[in-house]
């Protein structure tokens, strides 16, 4: 089985918070924030695959603190667990007041990702080995993450079983 480190797959993104970003409370837009996440965390599955990948779910994303226009954001992301065809991405966001050099982390997020063949269908992934104190902190737990996030994935499509797809004028 190949393996790749986490750290292969790491990767950061640091951006200035311009009036377009804001939502109306003059901090950053929330929907902004996470189209950020899931595009940081696409970078980190790829490096770690080398293959095509999509999204099969965000488990949550906690904003912890609001994020003001004196602040510059980095987004940090890593392969933290791998299944057979699936990726936990870990995303941290850090802010800094570009002032006073204050560094807070304002939010964190887990995705999974799927890698693909060229049929589209879900191909094997390298292993990943964690490295730093960090890194084996979040390899250990995710296992659970991943078990909680199956049992989710069941209920979402019973779910979606008994959701309608008509529309009111039809
Ligand atoms: C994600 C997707 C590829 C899974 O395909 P599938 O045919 O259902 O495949 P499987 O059931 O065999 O699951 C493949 C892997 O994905 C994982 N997976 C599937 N759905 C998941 C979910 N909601 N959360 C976490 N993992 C998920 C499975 O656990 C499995 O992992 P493993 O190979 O490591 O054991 C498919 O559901 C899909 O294409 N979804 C839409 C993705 C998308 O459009 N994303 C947004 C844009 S990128």
């Amino acid at each position: 089985m190949e393996q790749r480190f986490v750290k292969e797959s790491r990767c950061y993104k640091t951006s200035r918070i311009f009036p377009t970003d804001v939502n109306n409370h003059n901090t950053l837009f929330g929907g902004k924030l996470m189209a950020y996440i899931d595009d940081i965390a696409s970078i980190a599955a790829s490096k770690h695959c080398r293959r095509s990948v999509v999204t099969a779910s965000t488990d949550s994303v906690d904003f912890l603190f609001p994020i003001r226009p004196t602040d510059s954001v980095c987004l940090e992301s890593f392969v933290t667990w791998t299944g057979k065809s699936s990726m936990e991405v870990f995303v941290k966001v850090m802010t800094e007041d570009l002032k006073t050099a204050e560094r807070r982390v304002a939010a964190t997020a887990f995705l999974t990702f799927v890698a693909l063949d060229e049929n589209r269908k879900p191909v094997t992934v390298p292993q990943v080995v964690p490295e730093s104190a960090e890194e084996v902190r979040l390899h250990e737990t995710a296992v659970h993450r991943a078990e909680i996030r199956s049992l989710r994935r069941e209920q979402s499509k019973k779910f979606a079983d008994v959701l309608t797809t008509t529309f009111p004028w039809e």
